[in-house]
């Protein structure tokens, strides 16, 4: 199944409120929400307070990029804060943590995510495709929005997929970083159903309608 997912790094947040309804009227079921710590990435962005804050004007699917360093500290607080997805940086934690946090996410009856930078490779994060449900394969260097999407990330997404299908996973795999309408075709056929869409949704003169930008992903 493929979903869009807007990010609201690049909203309106002075209208937040009025930026969660045009997701709703594109027809996208997800919201992005990159959490940023100023330590992991070099950018902050917000945390717990904006995640309530959206949880309790949608009942969109909430899709959590933790990108802060011990991401263990606060797995409690994104669920308690009404995250549906949380996927947090296997290059913030050990296989112990990624683990127990696995597990915690879990338990709550959450989805976990784990998510990899443009130069960590694919290997690893197949240790744990059987345990989770979705990777997250950056397709930018985490920390901003608006930049260039990096092609050469895309055999990374056709391995995860592959490897997959071979154990019989159903896994989903999201992109993040410069999809647009060009790229998102080009990360689908890689192998990627989900789309993280920040500019390409928020800046875009004409409204994005899920559907119509969904089929240009194979
Ligand atoms: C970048 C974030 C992205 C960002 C994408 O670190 O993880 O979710 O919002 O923004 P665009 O779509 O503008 O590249
Ligand atoms: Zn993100």
């Amino acid at each position: 199944m493929k979903h869009l997912s807007p990010s609201i790094l690049a909203s309106d947040l002075l209208n937040l409120g009025n930026e969660i309804k045009k997701i709703e009227a594109s027809g996208a079921q997800y919201v992005h929400i990159d959490i940023m710590d100023g330590c992991f990435v070099p950018n902050i962005s917000f945390g717990m307070p904006i995640i309530s804050a959206v949880r309790r004007t949608t009942e969109l699917v909430l899709d959590v990029h933790a990108m802060i360093v011990e991401p263990q500290r606060y797995i409690d607080d994104f669920i308690k804060c009404g995250a549906d997805i949380i996927t947090f940086h296997i290059e913030a934690v050990n296989d112990t943590i990624a683990k127990e946090i696995i597990e915690k996410i879990k338990t709550n009856g959450k989805k976990v995510g784990i998510s990899i930078k443009p130069k960590t490779p694919a290997s690893a994060v197949l240790p744990y495709v059987e345990m989770i449900d979705m990777v997250l394969v950056m397709t930018v260097e985490p920390g901003f929005g608006g930049q260039k999407f990096m092609n050469e990330t895309m055999p990374k997404i056709t391995e995860i997929r592959e490897y997959a299908d071979k154990i019989g996973k159903k896994l989903d795999i999201e992109v993040d970083g410069g999809i647009n309408d060009t790229t998102i075709a080009i990360a689908g056929k890689a192998g990627a159903n989900i789309f993280v869409l920040g500019t390409g949704f928020f800046k875009s003169e004409a409204p994005v309608v899920a559907e119509e930008i969904l089929a240009k992903a194979e």
